[in-house]
């Protein structure tokens, strides 16, 4: 395919797919940290085969998983294409079926009903079971050796590919939006499921529209289901119009829950028109409920709905407090940092408290690029913010935390993220010390070939 004019930018440079399935063991870079021993899977869209529409969005390509198995030094790296059922259906017909976000007018007729879970957006480990998420279909199961395919696991349907495990009950909480027969729906389903994975309670309510809902906010007793005007619409995907759009003229709301009530009693917050993909951490405090998200003030990556391109725009680390006294239902917003970025992560031991440290990928030259070029670390506490830039043409995965050891103080620990060298055309896993990005790697490990932007990843330890 290589050669051919291609329409999609998500088709093109490092976004463009790898088409082979292979096993490496990589070349390192200075020492790997002896008490480093796990593995980080990362997941990204790859489309098996050329996609049939010509407005292909890179959150519709099949998953594939990036394994880098870290051990005594040493870093062994395995790719796999996630085989859901769309990806053994377009297997066997030797070529692409589905549309874009399902729509029916770019989807072969073969394919109309058929499951088009394409599960490339995260991989969490959960009740034992390491599970490939998209967030309009169920998680799907991997072996966590080999990543050969273990079917879909049960949640009573659609699952967000941004769960949140309870650290006190080990629950894992989720939603899924869009969640009923009728595609792009505003129905939304809340769920919980314990630490098991079998699944616990599960409701659904109908939201004020149909929006893409993309994570959440979880905290010790409360839930928040944030509706932000990125709208769906059949309507408008039967006229040949964007599936999704960008609608500021609707209002942005965020609807609160307690978790021991059920969704029939949810209040609404709002706020000025933004777009938020990311949450960082969130926490209750004084009757209050406190949330880090990555805010943009226009959805990027989406179009006007009379499919016009919109205003691209970074996003920037902003703090969401939602008082639980106060008769007000607006949010109150506070900015924390001012360099664009995605992909915001923490200590995870630390989720439902007040974190002090936290770190993501930015984006020191375009914003509204989402090719991110720079990893950071913000202190919450002091506001400072110290970062590492990969070098110009160059770019950065989310920074992924693992804590130097159970009992190790908020922080002490590594981030390993994936890098691309653009001139070499080849990627490596890159491992710092979560508190000294600025001194650079302390250890990479060299992939013989470029590993394709993809979305989130996870620490496995002892893997
Ligand atoms: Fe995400």
């Amino acid at each position: 395919m290589d050669g051919e004019v291609r329409i999609s930018p998500y088709l093109s440079g490092n976004f463009a797919p790898v088409r082979t399935e292979d096993d490496f063991e990589l070349e390192v870079v200075g020492e790997i940290p002896a008490g480093l021993r796990g593995a980080l899977y990362r997941n990204g869209p790859n489309p098996q085969y050329e996609p049939r529409d010509p407005n292909y969005h890179w959150f519709t390509g099949d998953g594939m998983i990036h394994g880098f198995f870290v051990r005594d030094g040493k870093v062994s790296y395995r790719n796999r294409w996630v085989r859901t059922p769309k990806w053994e259906l377009e297997h066997a017909a030797g070529q692409s079926l589905f549309g874009t976000f399902g729509n029916p007018m770019t989807t072969d007729p073969d394919a109309f009903g058929k499951d088009s879970g394409a599960a490339n957006t995260n991989i969490v480990w959960h009740g034992g079971k390491l599970l490939a998420l998209e967030e309009a279909h169920a998680p799907f199961s991997l072996d966590p050796d080999s990543l050969e395919p273990r079917g879909y696991a049960d949640f009573g349907g659609k699952v967000t590919a941004h769960p949140k495990t309870d650290p006190i009950t080990g629950e894992l909480v989720f939603f899924g939006y869009a969640d009923s027969q009728m595609p792009l729906s505003p129905m939304v389903s809340y769920g919980v499921a314990d630490k098991d994975g079998r699944l616990l309670r599960r409701e659904t309510f109908e939201a004020p529209y149909s929006s893409m809902v993309h994570d959440f906010i979880v905290t010790e007793n409360h839930v928040l289901f944030p509706i932000l005007p990125l709208t769906g619409s059949l309507e408008r995907a039967m006229g040949g119009k964007p599936p999704f759009a960008w609608e500021p003229e609707k209002p942005a709301l965020v609807g609160l829950m307690r978790r021991d009530e059920n969704t029939t009693k949810i209040r609404w917050f709002n706020t000025d028109a933004c777009y938020v993909f990311h949450v960082m951490n969130a926490w209750e405090e004084d009757g209050k409920i406190v949330a880090d998200v990555m805010k943009y003030k226009a959805a990027p990556l989406f179009p006007l709905a009379d499919g016009r391109r919109g205003e691209q725009c970074g996003a920037y680390l902003v703090r969401w407090t939602f008082d639980l006294s106060n008769a007000s239902n607006a949010i109150q917003e506070e900015q924390l940092d001012d360099m664009p970025g995605e992909f915001p992560r923490y200590d995870e031991r630390f989720t439902f408290q007040k974190n002090r440290h936290g770190w993501f990928a930015g984006q020191t030259t375009t914003p509204g690029d989402i090719r991110t070029n720079t990893l950071a670390h913000i202190d919450l506490q002091t506001g400072k913010r110290t970062d590492w830039f990969t070098g110009p043409g160059d770019a950065v995965s989310e920074p992924v935390f693992t804590h130097r050891s159970a009992d190790a103080p908020e922080g002490d620990g590594w981030i390993t993220a994936v890098v691309y060298r653009a001139a070499e055309n080849r990627s490596e896993l890159a491992v710092f010390d979560a508190q000294d990005l600025v001194a650079g790697p302390i250890a990479t490990a060299r992939v013989p070939r470029r590993v394709p932007f993809g979305f989130h990843g996870n620490w496995v330890d002892g893997r």
